[in-house]
């Protein structure tokens, strides 16, 4: 029987390898851009919301309300047309315009914190202050919260197995993004359970504080988390062998690179963690199969990343970036 929900289409997403010359890893992209709601985050949005209706937080015909960068609100949006939801995605300006026209189109009314923000400045505490007093106040209405809800890095244990089972070869190493670290938190713990020597990598933008660092704002969307967020119970830093930043400008720089050389059009945050795959694999320090995660597409990011003016604008532009990586991927000297 062909599937009857877009939810039904989550998952199963494929993997594409990326050779390195002369290296002794290579690197392997899990395409989770290609869930109906365009990210991974499809997966756990949709198991938050099972998890709430199976405990009774929420009801049929009930709310759900969430803070959300953009990509957990497109997979609560397609969950809440499932299950016959009203939802409602409080966002900031620091979320790509086109995730908030996704979600609007998807049916999500949007409710946008106030105060004065820059850009570049991820307004997390307002959000997540908004989402929980309107969880509170509306009959009904459940706040799912997935900085703090264990169904979020339950979301992802379905990833990993799909990994297994799609590298039977054996993976080595996993590189990925940390936001709310739901994901790494998943998919590591799985990957870790198969094979206890699995390496990996979080990444996030440089001005994140969760691994220690000092912040300051940054443009990278979904992923990291500003200063004076409390550490989300979503993430378990334990799982992480090794901890490293990328700035705006090598995710950047990456992900308009492996779109005009590979024809693969990948978001800002996936950028970071190729970049920082590719560069430790050509430094000696990954081996084998390096599996880094593609958490969402670039046609999200068609105004900003991939528009040149916009990129010079903020002076995010630097072809040194693009000759780094034609060294490690070409072989190729500058
Ligand atoms: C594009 C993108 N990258 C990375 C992340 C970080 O993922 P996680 O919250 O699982 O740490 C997110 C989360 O929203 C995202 O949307």
């Amino acid at each position: 029987m062909p599937p009857t929900t877009m939810t039904q289409l989550i998952g199963q997403t494929p993997v594409m390898s990326i050779e390195v010359p002369n290296q002794a890893g290579h690197l392997v992209l899990k395409l989770e851009k290609n869930n109906p709601g365009g990210s991974m985050k499809d997966r756990m949005a949709r198991r938050m919301v099972v998890a709430a209706l199976q405990d009774g937080r929420l009801a049929p015909g009930g709310t759900i309300v969430e803070s959300s960068s953009g990509n957990t609100a497109i997979g609560l949006a397609l969950a809440a047309l499932e299950f016959g939801l009203r939802f409602i995605a409080v966002v900031d300006h620091h979320a790509a315009p086109d995730k908030i026209r996704m979600m609007r189109a998807l049916g999500a009314e949007i409710r946008y914190v106030e105060g004065n923000y820059a850009e570049d400045e991820v307004a997390v505490i307002e959000r997540m202050r908004l989402a929980a007093q309107l969880g509170a106040q509306l009959p009904g209405a459940v706040f799912m919260n997935q900085l703090d809800n264990p169904a979020n890095p339950e979301g992802y244990i379905g990833l990993a197995e799909e990994l297994i089972d799609q590298l039977s070869d054996g993976i080595d190493a996993f590189v990925g993004c940390v936001g709310t670290g739901g994901s790494i938190t998943g998919i590591a713990g799985r990957l870790k359970r198969h094979n206890p020597s699995v390496r990996t990598v979080g990444v996030e933008p440089a001005g994140s504080t969760l691994f220690g660092k000092a912040g300051h704002p940054y443009y990278q969307s979904g992923t990291g988390m500003p200063d004076g967020v409390k550490p989300a119970r979503a993430l378990d830093l334990g799982c992480i062998d090794q901890a490293v930043q990328v700035t705006d400008t090598e995710a950047f720089e990456t992900a308009r690179y492996l779109a005009c050389h590979n024809g693969l059009l990948v978001g800002g945050s996936s950028g970071g963690a190729i970049y920082k795959a590719l560069e430790l694999i050509a430094a000696g320090k990954l081996s084998g199969t390096v599996v880094a995660m593609v958490a969402d597409g670039g046609e999200k990011y068609l105004g900003t990343i991939f528009d040149d003016e916009w990129m010079a604008k903020r002076g995010l532009l630097d072809p040194a970036i693009a000759a780094r990586l034609d060294g490690w991927l070409c072989g190729k000297s500058h």
